[in-house]
């Protein structure tokens, strides 16, 4: 905690939920733009959510701002469990959920924020959506490497993640050609297929899976075998993570009892690739890519990207527009209320371009090829 100065226009930041690439750059282009403008004090909120319930923060400093733009991660921390209208509480192993939104509230309050920007994807900018009507002045930034925001179409550290991503089809592209072998590749993505469909195009995945398209083993197989019978004795699967069969469900990893959101998903691609195997009999291997997808630096994308949300944020503080996110629409930047970004989240649309695109290249997506 930090002895906050008085007489001086304080903003707040936080960045909740999965950490991804570009975090730190929207931040360095809040607080860089917001002290430039002068008459400013920047307030770092530790981990989060958490840091608003335990009164944890920090002042930004420029010399905190330097150097961070490429870094991945963030420098303020941040939790994708902590939540003040549902906080986890585990005593003597018991796990019980505790109202503390009026201990963040109080705790706002006593910092005297003329506005609290919350950098984050649907979980958190739900909440944020919350702490507005609870009358606190916020601004959303839209992160997730998901790129499932409700009223944006592109989110910061999705560029990053598909580029990873690519980069790890690309390395095993070889190995399956050289071994004559099925690779599948799990994605990340939450219950949206975005991060798969974008980079099984760019990897040049001969089938892609995603959740918003159930498959059918059958034509999985079949693919495979064409592809056999053509002599391209190998195949990639690009697997989203929340990919599921045809009246079938998603594979869970984990159940995080203390998240909001407690269901983990993965290991699908063990699952299949065992199926795909025992079922073609042609030697199956499986990858997931985890969180690999979420660190390291972003991409100058991502880059410029977040600095423009981040700088246009502030311009929303100015203009005092409450209760909204920065968003991206048709190559735009848009102010979308935060009570629609918190309407669910959005899913690749079956008749998008890219999705025929990759049909009209014989791409499978496992309904039928
Ligand atoms: O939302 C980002 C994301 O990386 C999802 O793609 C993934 O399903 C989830 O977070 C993983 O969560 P955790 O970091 O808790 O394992």
């Amino acid at each position: 905690m930090a002895t906050i100065i008085k007489n001086k226009r304080r903003i707040g930041i936080l960045s909740g939920g999965g950490d991804c690439p570009g975090i730190n750059a929207v931040i360095r282009a809040v607080a860089r733009k917001a002290i430039l403008e002068g008459g400013v004090e920047i307030i770092g909120i530790e981990d989060g959510y958490e840091g608003l319930i335990n009164n944890e923060y920090h002042r930004l400093e420029n010399r905190d701002l330097s150097g961070i733009l490429t870094l991945g991660g963030t420098i303020l921390g941040t939790s994708k469990k902590a939540n003040p209208y549902r906080y986890a509480i585990k005593k003597d192993g018991k796990l019980t959920f505790k109202d503390m939104s009026k201990t963040a509230l109080k705790n706002i309050r006593g910092l005297d924020l003329s506005c609290l920007v919350c950098i984050g994807g649907d979980g958190t900018l739900g909440i944020a959506y919350k702490l507005f009507k609870d009358g606190i002045p916020v601004i959303g930034v839209p992160k997730t490497i998901d790129n499932d925001i409700m009223g944006t179409d592109i989110t910061f550290g999705f560029d990053s993640a598909v580029w990873i991503a690519t980069e790890g089809i690309d390395r095993l592209h070889t190995t399956a050609q050289s071994h004559h072998r099925v690779m599948l590749v799990e994605v990340m993505g939450h219950n949206a297929g975005w991060l798969a469909l974008h980079s099984g195009i760019a990897g040049g995945g001969d089938i892609i899976l995603i959740p918003e398209i159930p498959y059918n083993i059958n034509s999985i197989i079949e693919k495979v075998k064409e592809r056999h019978r053509r002599g391209k004795k190998f195949s990639i699967v690009v697997v989203a993570e929340g990919a599921k069969p045809k009246g079938g469900n998603v594979v869970i990893q984990r159940i995080v009892k203390e998240s909001s959101d407690p269901i983990r998903l993965g290991g699908l691609a063990f699952v299949l690739g065992d199926q795909i195997e025992k079922i073609s009999g042609i030697e199956t291997r499986a990858v997931v890519m985890g969180h690999l997808q979420r660190g390291g630096s972003p991409t100058p994308f991502d880059r410029v990207l977040a600095t423009q949300l981040g700088t246009k944020a502030v311009d929303m503080i100015n203009a005092r527009k409450f209760g909204y996110m920065v968003g991206v629409r048709k190559n735009s930047f848009v102010e979308i209320s935060l009570k629609d970004v918190a309407k669910g989240a959005r899913k690749v649309p079956l008749d998008h371009p890219l999705i025929r695109a990759a049909k009209d290249l014989d791409t499978c997506f496992g309904d039928k090829c």
